[in-house]
């Protein structure tokens, strides 16, 4: 990168708290992202790190997720030009629940077993209000900030155990995460100032969109460079049984059963990504579906399923490939991130 725009580097994205995040390659991956590259798809974007960076460097981010509260993150940070959460926005957001019995899905589903009755009242009235905002990137922001404080409140920062409340009255546990005994409106309040001076305009017609990759990559065009961050097949990868709770929150589910100890949503959305007898066919898909845009840069593990020489073999085909190798030590990677397991980046470049 020759000449790349600084103006908009201060700006800092909220350290986010979800498996497989890249928040903390992304100084590297930056390193590898062509001046010339002008419209950037981030097509697995989940916490929206990495989508966060393409726009601090000044690019046109296209960023999507299959999950709609991570799309919510996406309209909060990255296509949001630069609307914020005013006094009079939180007074209308911390008001009672304007309708007690359209709203009461998070006290009835998981008051008792993710938080305490309160918890979930305030996530029920606060989410009754979110629609008396008029501006859809505060209805984003509002809703990214309360998921960021609901994955602070529980033990691991995911939903896939049904441990958060014990862990919430153990002293010794909240001696060392003092957020699992604080009330969510504390936590909502505290984090605010860091999301509304994280929401910038970098005056590029950015957009989050909220598809199946597979569904996307046809309709996206004039797309110079795609980075795939894929779920890790073999660990992690089934995101919604770790994030359940944050989906239901956004969606309000009305059409759903909610299944299991930890009260998950069911059907789940179709990934394609998460299931070792899926994966290849559909990488092979996805790639197949990629040949109109120029550069594609895929973060892999090489603890992940297929092993690289099976993915490199499905690119081939299509694209030359250099491999970029990172080697991390200390265990805070994120999924796979265990002392000297390599994160990868495959830079791939038409033949
Ligand atoms: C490894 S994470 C991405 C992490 C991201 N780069 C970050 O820094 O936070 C993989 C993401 O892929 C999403 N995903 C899984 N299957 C998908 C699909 N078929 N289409 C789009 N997104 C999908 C998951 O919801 C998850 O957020």
């Amino acid at each position: 990168m020759l000449f790349p725009e600084t103006k908009y580097l201060d700006f800092k994205f909220p350290q986010p708290q979800y498996l497989g995040a890249k928040y903390i390659h992304r100084g590297w991956i930056a390193q590898f992202i062509p001046e010339n590259a002008n419209t950037i798809l981030d097509a697995f974007s989940g916490s929206q790190s990495i989508a966060y960076m393409f726009k601090q460097l000044g690019k046109r981010v296209i960023t999507n997720d299959f999950l709609n509260f991570n799309n919510v993150i996406g309209k909060a940070l990255i296509e949001n030009p630069g609307y914020t959460l005013d006094n009079e926005d939180i007074e209308t957001l911390y008001s009672p629940n304007n309708s007690p019995e359209e709203f009461n899905l998070i006290s009835s589903l998981f008051s008792g077993l993710f938080f305490i009755d309160e918890d979930a009242d305030f996530a029920d009235s606060f989410r009754s209000n979110v629609h008396r905002l008029k501006n859809p990137y505060k209805q984003a922001l509002a809703l990214t900030i309360m998921c960021r404080s609901m994955t602070r409140k529980v033990t691991m920062g995911h939903f896939a155990h049904t441990q958060a409340l014990v862990y919430a009255s153990d002293p010794n546990r909240v001696k060392r995460n003092r957020s699992l005994a604080r009330p969510l409106k504390d936590l909502f309040s505290e984090l605010l100032p860091q999301y509304n001076a994280a929401v910038f305009n970098n005056n590029k017609e950015n957009i989050s969109f909220n598809e199946n990759v597979l569904d996307l990559l046809p309709k996206v065009d004039g797309v110079d460079l795609v980075y795939f961050d894929p779920p890790y097949c073999n660990s992690h990868a089934d995101y919604q049984s770790f994030y359940h709770l944050l989906e239901t929150y956004v969606e309000y589910w009305k059409d759903k059963d909610f299944i299991n100890g930890t009260k998950r949503y069911n059907p789940k959305r179709y990934s394609g990504f998460d299931k070792n007898s899926e994966v290849i066919l559909n990488f092979q898909d996805m790639f197949e579906k990629s040949r109109h845009i120029p550069t594609w840069i895929l973060s892999y593990n090489d603890r992940s399923y297929p092993d690289i020489d099976t993915i490199l073999n499905l690119i081939k085909p299509f694209r030359d490939v250099n491999i970029e190798y990172k080697t991390y030590y200390a265990g805070r990677g994120g999924k796979g991130s265990v002392a000297g397991s390599n994160e990868i980046l495959l830079i791939c470049n038409p033949k």
